[in-house]
């Protein structure tokens, strides 16, 4: 059920009393017995370090899923005998509100979806629980983030909506990336994509990296020239909401694929299209990555890059030299949602860190985001131990170096039969070889890079619009 129109399921308000009910159906699965209060805390109000202004504020996700409230400073409480819940919101007399106006009881009760809203002068400044000889601390937040799996049908508009701007900013970074000269102008079209359709936020912060950085799996810089590279890499996600969208995508800078990079290309999206065919209500995800290395060993070893025996390879992990992350995560509030139960400590390295183990339940939503990365930190170790080195091929290997990393990552709604792609942005090798050649001379902005302000056409032309041209110092 791909949500054609979210706006239209958002018109309502946020499900946070069904949310409540769903948790302590949770917690008296465990706690048959269970009875008192649910209680959370929002996020307070936190200046930075040394200094009197606020840190950039992130709603607690265990708040908002029972408030679906963003404000600063709140309270919650859930009465489980009585099922009301009541919202408490902070009451600043006397103070200036520099960043909003105060909101008033009436107002949080029209929006959110509780029962009571009250002041939280109206509970005693400093609440502690410790006191009470009947209490767990543990019980609501397992059973929050098991909740946070499955999600309704107003969380699935959020996402969709996070989905659909994010493929916006995925387009315009594709339209532009002829003409951009470094990572960053990329960086900032997909913001400036974001926020100027209502995205404040970011799920993540984005990776933008060209040529060989896209082999850096958390590449950070996102400050390299694009000039001479192959391929760039993003992976960049609006927040709607306090709800994420994780999206990849992989193209070539000049609008043409080099042979070795478009046979790359080809392996990831056949690993991606593979697993997503394998989705559905109860599939078991560790079979589903699986799946991922069997296809990315064919296809390597059809390239010559590996070579011997497809299960020797297999069973000797080989692939997570090329291969070294997990298949996909949880996707919701957090771009790393709860509930996957992974083992980190996994001694088997396909599975150490994948993100999400066991059974996909019907509406839950998780990235598959399938890769292959030339990489040499990780695969020199592998090609020093015989092990391994056995089956990789170095020469061949050498023509792969500059092809650096392709990922494709798509945002996927498990069905009882298959599972709902919420993710747009173009994928078809043919057609991103086409939207980026096609716009060869787009202009990166409708500003001028800095670099290039000063030169005589572009003052001319900046004059013309009604632009001012800050000149450099002689
Ligand atoms: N963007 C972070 C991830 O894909 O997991
Ligand atoms: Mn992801
Ligand atoms: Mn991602």
């Amino acid at each position: 059920m791909v949500i054609s129109s979210p706006e239209s399921v958002l018109e309502g308000k946020y499900p946070a009393k069904a949310h409540a009910r769903r948790v302590v159906d949770h917690i008296r699965g465990k706690l048959p017995d269970a009875t008192g209060v649910l209680y959370v805390e929002g996020r307070m109000t936190k200046l930075l370090e040394d200094n009197d202004e606020p840190e950039h504020f992130r709603q607690r996700r265990f708040f908002y899923y029972l408030t679906g409230c963003e404000l600063a400073d709140c309270y919650f409480l859930y009465d489980i005998a009585s099922d009301k819940s009541t919202l408490f919101i902070p009451h600043q007399p006397g103070q200036r509100h520099l960043e909003r106006p105060p909101v008033s009881p009436a107002e949080a009760l029209a929006k959110y979806d509780v029962d009571d809203v009250k002041f939280t002068t109206d509970v005693s400044d400093h609440i502690t629980f410790l006191g009470f000889d009947n209490k767990n601390f543990g019980a609501l937040k397992e059973a929050v983030e098991v909740c946070r799996v499955v999600k309704d049908d107003y969380e699935l508009a959020l996402m969709q909506k996070a989905n659909n701007i994010s493929a916006v900013g995925h387009k315009l970074v594709l339209e532009r990336v002829r003409a951009a000269k470094n990572e960053q102008e990329l960086q900032a079209a997909f913001l400036a994509a974001s926020v100027s359709q209502g995205a404040k936020n970011q799920s993540y912060s984005s990776i933008v990296a060209s040529g060989r950085a896209a082999a850096t799996l958390h590449y950070v810089r996102n400050d390299l020239p694009l000039e001479g590279k192959l391929n760039l890499l993003l992976d960049a996600g609006a927040e709607w909401s306090c709800y994420a969208s994780d999206i990849t995508r992989t193209f070539p800078i000049s609008g043409k694929f080099s042979k070795e990079s478009r046979e790359i290309y080809d392996i990831v999206l056949r690993m991606q299209e593979e697993c997503i065919a394998m989705l559905k209500d109860g599939v078991l995800w560790d079979d589903v990555h699986y799946r991922a290395h069997e296809v990315a060993v064919e296809g390597l070893l059809a390239l010559g890059i590996l070579k011997g025996d497809k299960k020797a390879i297999l069973d000797a992990r080989t692939s997570v030299a090329f291969f070294p992350h997990g298949l996909g995560h949880y996707l919701g509030m957090d771009t790393h949602d709860t509930g996957g139960n992974p083992n980190y400590e996994d001694k088997d390295t396909m599975f150490r860190y994948l993100r999400v183990r066991g059974r996909l339940p019907a509406g839950s939503v998780i990235t598959v985001e399938p890769g292959i990365y030339f990489c040499n930190f990780i695969i020199e170790p592998y090609l020093k131990d015989s092990v391994h080195s056995q089956y990789i091929d170095a020469a061949v290997l050498e023509r792969y170096w500059d092809v650096g990393g392709v990922r494709i990552e798509d945002n996927l709604i498990i069905t009882s039969s298959g599972a709902e792609n919420m993710t747009t942005a173009i994928k078809d090798a043919d057609e991103l070889k086409r939207s980026s050649a096609r716009n060869k001379r787009a202009p990166v902005s409708s500003i001028d890079s800095p670099e290039t302000l000063w030169i005589p056409e572009v003052i001319k032309r900046n004059t013309a619009r009604g632009l001012q041209v800050l000149r450099p110092q002689e």
